[in-house]
């Protein structure tokens, strides 16, 4: 079985973290991921913290394992935060900003804290903050992402980490991004969009299917997502949303004047907490190019764990054989 230094850190078997997916229910996908080796997580944005309570309390009945429960700047509910202190998940992640205040929190409380990162200068508030792993986060990520790619944020990241496990995300769904993320430096991956199109997530079929069926280029990045997302937190947050097309989108990234926040936000909140969310938003990366199929999250876990593994063994015995005597 691959493991790496991330697995000791976190408790986990596998180096593989589930990644969360702000608003939309993955609970039984998490339990799954947990299930079989990795760090399945929880998203909280726009729930109503009662209702968080609820989803931590089914997750608590489907794995004793660890999870991660996730916040972001965008916005920060400093009430679900607190409730997630008092809720003492194994770790909190984090994502488009770096809080050493609330790093400190977490860490008198007892949690790990789990930064995502999305450029060098994050990187370096991470490790001056103490975070227990830095997720170095590339542009072809789903969900909200800056514009690095992933094989020039990784290696950089690393460099600069000091020692703290880093965590490659954005465009990662098969063995061979395991293996590359490892030889970059890595000590895991953080898997959206192949984990989206999973049996046990807790989304509509038509958005699997999407996935399943698109091209990289059938996601796109979003430079107008303040007429309808919320905004952020602190002053030097940041974050532009990759999604699939859906007219909703095009409409605004063609006419943002005619989008008014007011009225779009709380059509787009309302949409999500009824599982309409992707009628307008449905965040997928540029790695849903590499998903074929709808599998069990157990088999996705397995499969991505035991091919790097076969592709490791394999580039260095080929790389052996090839190197002159
Ligand atoms: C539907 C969706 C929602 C997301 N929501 C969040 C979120 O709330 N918080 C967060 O830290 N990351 C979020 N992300 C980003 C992931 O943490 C991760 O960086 C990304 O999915 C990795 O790239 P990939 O989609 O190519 O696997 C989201 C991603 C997706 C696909």
């Amino acid at each position: 079985m691959l493991r790496t230094r991330l697995c000791d850190v976190l408790g986990i078997e596998v180096p593989l973290i589930g990644a969360p997916y702000g608003p939309f229910d993955q609970v039984e996908l998490a339990a799954a991921v947990c299930e079989s080796g990795g760090l399945g997580s929880l998203g909280t944005a726009v729930r109503p913290v009662a209702d968080l309570r609820r989803q931590w309390a089914r997750m608590r009945e489907l794995t004793d394992r660890p999870f991660a429960i996730n916040h972001t700047l965008r916005p920060l509910n400093e009430e679900a935060f607190q409730a997630t202190l008092d809720e003492r998940p194994a770790a909190i992640s984090f994502h488009l900003g770096v809080p050493d205040d609330l790093v400190k929190r977490a860490h008198d409380a007892g949690i790990l804290w789990i930064q995502q990162v999305m450029d060098v200068r994050q990187a370096e508030q991470a490790v001056r903050a103490g975070v227990d792993v830095i997720v170095a986060q590339g542009g072809e990520a789903g969900g909200q992402g800056g514009e690095v790619s992933t094989v020039v944020l990784v290696p950089q990241v690393v460099d600069i980490a000091a020692g703290t496990p880093v965590v490659a995300a954005g465009g990662i769904a098969d063995g061979r991004g395991l293996a590359a993320a490892l030889v970059l430096g890595a000590q895991g991956v953080a898997i959206g969009t192949r984990l989206l199109a999973s049996v046990e997530m807790n989304i509509a079929q038509e958005w699997k299917s999407r996935i399943v069926a698109a091209e990289a280029r059938d996601t796109i990045k979003l430079a107008h997502s303040d007429r309808f997302m919320p905004p952020f937190s602190r002053p030097d947050a940041y974050g532009f949303p990759r999604s699939l097309r859906t007219a909703f989108l095009e409409d605004v990234e063609a006419h943002p004047e005619r989008v008014q926040p007011a009225e779009a936000g709380p059509r787009i909140v309302e949409a999500m907490l009824t599982g309409r969310g992707h009628e307008f938003l449905p965040f997928t990366g540029q790695s849903a190019a590499l998903v074929h199929e709808i599998l069990p999250a157990a088999e996705i876990v397995r499969r991505i764990v035991d091919d790097a593994e076969t592709i490791l063994r394999r580039t260095a015995e080929a790389c052996t054989r090839a190197a002159p005597h």
